[in-house]
This record gives C-alpha cells, structure tokens and sequence, in this order.
C-alpha cells in the first residue's frame, strides 16, 4: 500500500516509523516531514494546511490510505476532502473534529450529555467576562473558544490576572479569532492523565495511559509548552479508574458525537484530570498527543495501519489491539529558550551507540548538514521493563544527541514515580 502522513512533527515521525513496521506499507510519504525523518518516508513539501495540494498530491500518487495527524487540517477538512476524491482516511471530519476545534462546543457536549468536566460560563462579550470576574472565585481559568497551539489556557491566581488574561483574548486578540469567545470555568486538581483512543464512532479501545509534563522547568515550573516530555503508563491510571473513565467518559462521549451527527471516527485524545470527585474531561483532542505519541506507539504490539482502517471501516470491535506490558519514557529536547525567542540552524549530531529512539519534529537540512529549525527539536524515548528503568534509559541516551543551547527537563517521569511509591 501507498501511505501518505500528513503533519511534521515528532508525533509523525512516531507515526511513520510505526507504520513503516506494518508488513502492508510499501511506500511511506509524508507532508511535510522535516529532514530528521527523511530516512523512514518521503518527505514532500505541501504543508499541511494545504488541502488542495493534499489532495492534489494524494490522487497524483494514487494513494491507498491516507494519515491526517494535526489539528489544524482536520478541523479545516482535510478528511472530508481526501473522501471526496476517493481516498479513505484515518481522522474525524471536521463536523467531528469542531470536539477540539471549538471548547465551548466540547464544553456544551459535555454538559448537555453529562460527562464529568469543571463548571464554567461562556462569554461573547468582554464587559459580561469582566463582571463575572468580580464575583467567581480564584484561582479560575480562562480558556479561547478556538485552536490556539495548546497555548489558550491561563489560570488566574487573582482578579487582575484574569481581566488582564481576558483583556488579551477579548480585545487584544493574542489568540486571533480564537479568542473572540472565552470560557471561564473551575480551577480543579489532581493529576492529570492523557488517555488517546482508537475509535470507528461504535466501538472505544483506549491505547495505554500517559503523562505530559507541559511546564518548560523542571519542577512544573516556567512557562506552558506543546509538551517537554512524556511517560507512559501513567500509575496514576489504575484499573479501577479506567473502568470509571470508560463507562462515565469515554463510552458516552462516543455515544453523545453520535447523537449530534457528528460520528468521531479516528484518534479521539482525553485530557483528565483525577479529581478528589473523580475523573473529569480537561479538554479533549481531535487527534494523537504530541509528545504522548512518542510514548504510545513504541509500546503498541499491533499492526497499527491495521487498527487504523479497522476505525476507518467500521471493524474495530473485531480487531486487536494490544500493548507492551513495558514502560516508556520521552524527553523533549528543545532549542533553548523555547517557548519563547530561540535561535536555530544549529547542527544536530548523534553519538552512533543510542539505545532509545529519536523522533525528530524541528529539523531542517543546510549544507548536507541536519540543522535545528523549531522549538521542539526532537524526542528521546526509551522502552524498558517498567518506569523507573525507561527513566534511566531515556537520560543516558540525551547526552548523545548534541546541539548548540539545548534545553531539557530533568525530572521527566519523576512525579510519576512518587506515585508508585
Ligand atoms: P489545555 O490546553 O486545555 O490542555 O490546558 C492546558 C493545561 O491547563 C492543562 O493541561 C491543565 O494543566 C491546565 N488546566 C486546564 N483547565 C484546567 C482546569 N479547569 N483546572 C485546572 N487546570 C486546568
Ligand atoms: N500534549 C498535549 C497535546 O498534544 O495537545
């Protein structure tokens, strides 16, 4: 089979190098790519927010199966019109995507269906917003309506941290359109679980649980990030909370996409948070994690291109999905000073004795050369026998991969493994 990936991150690059497993790819392309993952696929330079040229390029080659990775395609289309030129796809379309592309639509689902998720309000005009902000309780949190990189979310400790935030979304627009409607919701706690799910809009196979650690610092400290690294399984996620997760969360929000038309077909991400009244939604994905992917795929036994056209076709509930009994571990090493201001086109040089897996997300080629060109740079992961040993192995691997000013957690895992304790 012809493959095509659409997308140029770590997460892709965990995904090509999974299907490029699967004895059915015989050809692997991926748009964009970037040049760290030139040896597993072809990369070929349509970005992934061009639907035409995605759909151009995919009749062009005559591709068999289609993967749309990013959220911004899906929410723009791209599987509705990979369909519409014959081409079956992995990914929700975008009347199902609108689960992550819009919160207050996701926020109402949740509400109207009675799935666990904090309380919140809606707001489309900023004085409303701002009046609220004199009578709720701190800390809150305020959230654009729209896709915003993750990067959408401020949790207030006081009143003045919460006009100025809503200030910057409702009038300053930091967020674009995204921001023109925000909701305010409940500051909850707990840990925080990431559970992605394979779905064909019947059946819910939830992949093995994970941890992201979003802060830039160790400590959870810094800024928020796309994610500096993951682990995976996440203790937290025992079995008796799975089983709460799959009968109070996971089984109804299939069910209630169904009831609005909007059969979910595809990666379907839970954001939880394992609250002292039990798991509620953060905020859901319409699509796989990134870094959590980095941690998943290598511990999934399965044909992944099989459980992916059994989503597409309808058979998930016949088919197997099986994971490692192992562990897995993911560090984020990033160009220094990320989130913020970085510089790149740094070389990039790896040690020839690794025993982890890189997935490369910002690298580009310049004078033959594999150069940085992104905040994230790439992912380290390591599988071993259980957390503490892909821990171990994940941070021996770090130091050989080698760039100028990279920057990195060093606690990766570590709040995962009081939890065992
Ligand atoms: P999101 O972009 O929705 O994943 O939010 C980013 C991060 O903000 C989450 O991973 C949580 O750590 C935090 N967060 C979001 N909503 C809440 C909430 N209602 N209460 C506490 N923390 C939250
Ligand atoms: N790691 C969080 C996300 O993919 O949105």
């Amino acid at each position: 089979m012809k493959i095509m990936v659409v997308g140029g991150g770590g997460r892709e690059h965990a995904i090509v190098k999974k299907v490029k497993e699967s004895p059915l790819a015989e050809e692997i392309y991926v748009l964009p790519g970037n040049a760290g993952m030139s040896a597993d696929a072809v990369c070929v330079p349509i970005g992934a927010k061009d639907l035409d040229g995605i759909v151009a390029f995919a009749k062009e080659k005559q591709i068999d199966y289609a993967i749309v990775a990013p959220d911004d395609p899906l929410v723009l289309g791209a599987v509705d019109r990979l369909n519409e030129a014959g081409i079956p796809c992995f990914g929700p379309r975008a009347n199902a995507a609108i689960i992550e592309g819009s919160k207050i639509f996701s926020k109402n689902l949740m509400k109207k269906y009675r799935i666990p998720t904090a309380a919140y309000e809606v707001f489309t005009e900023m004085d409303a917003a701002l009046k609220y902000l004199d009578e709720t309780s701190y800390p809150t949190v305020i959230k654009a309506d729209g896709l915003a990189l993750g990067k959408g979310v401020v949790i207030a400790m006081n009143r003045e941290e919460a006009r100025d935030a809503v200030r910057s979304m409702m009038e300053d627009h930091m967020f674009g359109d995204s921001g023109s409607r925000v909701v305010i919701e409940e500051f909850l706690t707990g840990p925080e679980v990431s559970v992605l799910a394979f779905t064909d809009g019947k059946t819910v196979i939830p992949m093995i649980s994970s941890m992201d650690h979003k802060r830039a610092l160790d400590g959870d400290a810094g800024l928020n990030t796309g994610g500096m690294g993951t682990i995976a399984p996440n203790p937290y996620y025992t079995p008796d909370v799975a089983e709460t997760c799959h009968r109070e969360i996971f089984l109804p929000t299939i069910e209630a996409m169904n009831q609005e038309g909007r059969t979910f077909k595809g990666c379907l991400y839970f954001g939880l948070m394992l609250t002292p009244k039990g798991p509620k939604v953060i905020e859901y994905n319409c699509r796989f994690g990134d870094p959590e992917t980095q941690v998943v795929l290598p511990l999934l036994e399965s044909d992944l291109l099989t459980v992916m056209m059994a989503c597409t076709n309808g058979t998930l509930a016949e088919t197997e999905v099986k994971f490692s009994s192992r562990s897995a571990c993911c560090v984020i090493m990033a160009s220094g000073g990320y989130p913020k201001g970085y510089e790149s086109g740094f070389e990039i040089t790896v040690d020839g004795d690794m025993t982890a897996e890189l997935f490369v997300a910002g690298a580009k080629e310049a004078d033959g050369k594999l150069v940085t060109a992104g905040g994230r740079v790439l992912g380290v992961t390591a599988v071993a026998e259980n957390l503490p040993a892909a821990i171990e192995e994940a941070y021996r691997n770090v130091p050989k991969v080698h760039f100028a000013k990279a920057h990195y957690r060093t606690d990766i895992g570590k709040r995962a493994l009081e939890a065992t304790k």
